[in-house]
């Protein structure tokens, strides 16, 4: 049985967390996609060609341990502007979508771009002080020394460069079902995560 759930949304929504309680609660598998451009980025910070990253980019590159700093996150939105870059990382989400027992996957274009035909459909947005308040927390717990206005500047250059990009940019599908989490605690926005797909027809896998 393969069924897929494609969750998009801006940076600090809660796509990631709300992803993974979803597949827990479905025994589903789940893929981050921005972890693949995150590690392109990451080694276009390094010097190496973006499109020469995609195209040799292996498992093991996704868990080296700096892909969540902001400055790999705005290397990443960079590199994810250049179709190539995004064909080049196609056909690994497509097998991963598509694999016995179900599959969660959040970024920006999955609903749209990646799996249109997707059996359930989320957009999870919030506003952009509230996503920018979570993130200079996460960041302040990790001991990065940042101030709120610059994490909000970040979200706010991340968010216009995604949406504004020719190549698959970030907008929810005209089926996508939307979750504003701004006032909603974890707990309450996965449970509307739950609910939505259920409502699409998931059952435990
Ligand atoms: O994956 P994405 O960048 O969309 O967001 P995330 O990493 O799931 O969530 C960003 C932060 O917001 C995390 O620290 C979550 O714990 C927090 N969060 C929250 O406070 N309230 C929610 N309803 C959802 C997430
Ligand atoms: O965790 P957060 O939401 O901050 O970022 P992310 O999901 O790790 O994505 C990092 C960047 O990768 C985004 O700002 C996008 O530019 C890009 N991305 C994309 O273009 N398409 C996707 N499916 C996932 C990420």
């Amino acid at each position: 049985m393969a069924f897929t759930i494609a969750i998009d949304g801006p940076a600090a929504a809660g796509k990631g967390t709300i992803s993974k309680a979803v597949a827990a609660h479905f025994g589903y598998a789940h893929l981050d996609t921005g972890l693949l451009y995150r590690a392109v980025g990451r080694r276009m910070l390094d010097g190496v060609d973006p499109l020469e990253a995609a195209t040799s980019l292996m498992a093991r590159d996704l868990d080296a341990t700096d892909l969540r700093s902001p400055e790999v996150a705005q290397a990443a939105s960079r590199v994810a502007v250049i179709p190539e870059v995004r064909a080049a990382l196609v056909d690994f989400q497509h097998a991963f979508a598509r694999r016995d027992g179900g599959a969660v996957l959040d970024g920006r274009d999955i609903g749209t771009v990646i799996c249109p035909d997707a059996e359930a459909k989320l957009f999870v947005t919030a506003s952009a002080e509230v996503r920018a308040e979570r993130r200079f927390r996460e960041l302040r717990e990790k001991g990065v020394e940042t101030s709120f206005d610059t994490v909000l500047a970040d979200v706010r250059e991340r968010d216009a460069r995604d949406m504004d990009r020719a190549a698959a940019p970030m907008k929810p599908a005209e089926d996508a079902v939307l979750i504003d989490t701004s006032d909603l605690t974890i707990e309450d926005a996965v449970a509307a995560a739950i609910a939505a797909v259920v409502e699409k027809g998931a059952v435990r896998g």
